[in-house]
């Protein structure tokens, strides 16, 4: 244990200046070229890994095979996933790091994601003569446009069936020092609704000759109001918001179509099936009934993401012996945020690590937006528990 401590210190203060350089120079989803290239030397100047591979343009896979002796002829391969893009907002604090970068800042702590998971690669290299495995670690870009896993779980050459585990990292609203656990829903899904209604227009003053699109969409938005509270179990979670509407061009005119947008949220794959159906069945009664077409489509949707029992709890026993069991907490509930680690998760038994990152007397940090920041205990709290899970896993001594 004081060893993971001491190698930890050791190279904090270097993990740190990563952190802040990456807090300097944020870039959006897919455009992590200069991030990208930055921890790939960053990753060869440690030596003595097997594998540095860029997955896309700007995502990187590196590999280290533990040289102690394995227990079956079974190669055991698990994972640690950071993500690399931030978002398009004008940073606001005042920073001697803040963002150089005009309109785009690290307002959701992939930063730290990123430099927490280089320092455990750096750390780990130092255990290989311990380690009876094989760690994967996965530098993903993209989360906030959720294609990055998918980047990732495309490559042919990365063999997923292999994976046995995977744990990810995100900053969170718990006090710096401590980590959030969760087993099994812990996060939404996240689909993008998009519902287009066409009628005819027409004189509003001859009504008769329309079919008129407004009307319909008032019926389905007010319809499908009804599908969460009416359909869906109150003890279980769902979120179906209907957040942009528009629709035809002037007061005397009745509108050709109107164009729905919203979001559903829900936390397991059955829910999520049955109300996207659900809007779908609305949508064509109504078509139907009001003598509109109605189209519908969703985008962009990832999976809700469902923590391992089994993974998280070695995730938790980590936890334990490095921050101490008063600094581990349980997420009473699941958020209704989104994460394309649950692309990850849905394929392999996965724990989402969630790292305190609110400092003491300080206010929540507000992913985001223009004035999250993280506490900077948070990026030792991300370079201990992917280092101490790994080494949890595989039954090291630390
Ligand atoms: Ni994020």
């Amino acid at each position: 244990m004081g060893k993971l401590r001491e190698l930890e210190a050791g190279i904090n203060r270097e993990i740190v200046e990563v952190w802040h350089h990456l807090h300097q120079n944020p870039e959006l989803s897919l455009q992590e070229y200069k991030t990208a290239d930055y921890i790939e030397q960053a990753l060869r100047q440690i030596g003595g890994l097997d594998r540095i591979k860029r997955v896309g343009q700007t995502g990187l896979w590196v590999e280290l095979k533990g040289t102690a002796p394995r227990q079956g002829q079974e190669e055991i391969v698990i994972a640690l996933r950071a993500d690399m893009d931030a978002l398009p907002i004008q940073e606001r604090n005042d920073l001697p790091f803040k963002s150089n970068v005009p309109g785009v800042m690290h307002a959701c702590g992939h930063d730290v994601h990123t430099s927490a998971l280089l320092g455990a690669v750096r750390v780990l290299e130092k255990y290989r003569d311990q380690i009876p495995g094989t760690v994967w670690f996965f530098f993903q870009p993209a989360e906030e446009t959720l294609q990055g896993a998918l980047t990732f779980l495309a490559d042919p050459e990365i063999d997923f069936g292999k994976l046995r585990a995977i744990a990810g990292a995100h900053v969170g609203n718990a006090e710096a020092g401590k980590i959030r656990l969760r087993e099994g829903p812990t996060l939404a899904s996240a689909d993008l609704l998009r519902i287009k209604i066409t009628g005819q227009s027409a004189h509003a003053a001859s009504p008769n000759n329309s079919r008129d699109p407004i009307v319909a969409a008032a019926h389905l938005i007010v319809q499908i109001q009804t599908l969460v509270s009416r359909e869906v179990k109150p003890t279980e979670p769902a979120v179906l918001s209907l957040c942009r509407i528009e629709g035809g061009t002037k007061d005397n005119i009745i509108a050709e179509s109107v164009l729905i947008e919203g979001t559903l949220r829900t936390v397991n794959k059955e829910t999520r099936s049955y109300l996207l159906d659900a809007i779908k069945r609305l949508g064509e009664g109504i078509a139907l009934g009001l003598r509109v077409s109605f189209e519908f489509e969703v985008k962009d949707g990832s999976l809700p993401l469902i923590g391992d029992p089994g993974v998280t709890k070695v995730a938790e026993a980590a936890g334990r012996k490095i921050f101490g069991a008063e600094n581990i907490e349980f997420a009473s509930h699941a958020e209704m945020g989104g994460e394309d680690f649950a692309f990850f998760t849905d394929k392999i038994p996965g724990t989402f690590i969630s790292l305190g990152a609110k400092s003491k007397n300080g206010a929540e940090p507000q992913m985001h937006s223009p004035g999250f920041y993280t506490d900077e205990e948070t990026v030792r709290t991300g370079i201990l528990i992917y280092s101490g899970f790994v080494l949890e896993y595989f039954g090291v001594d630390f």
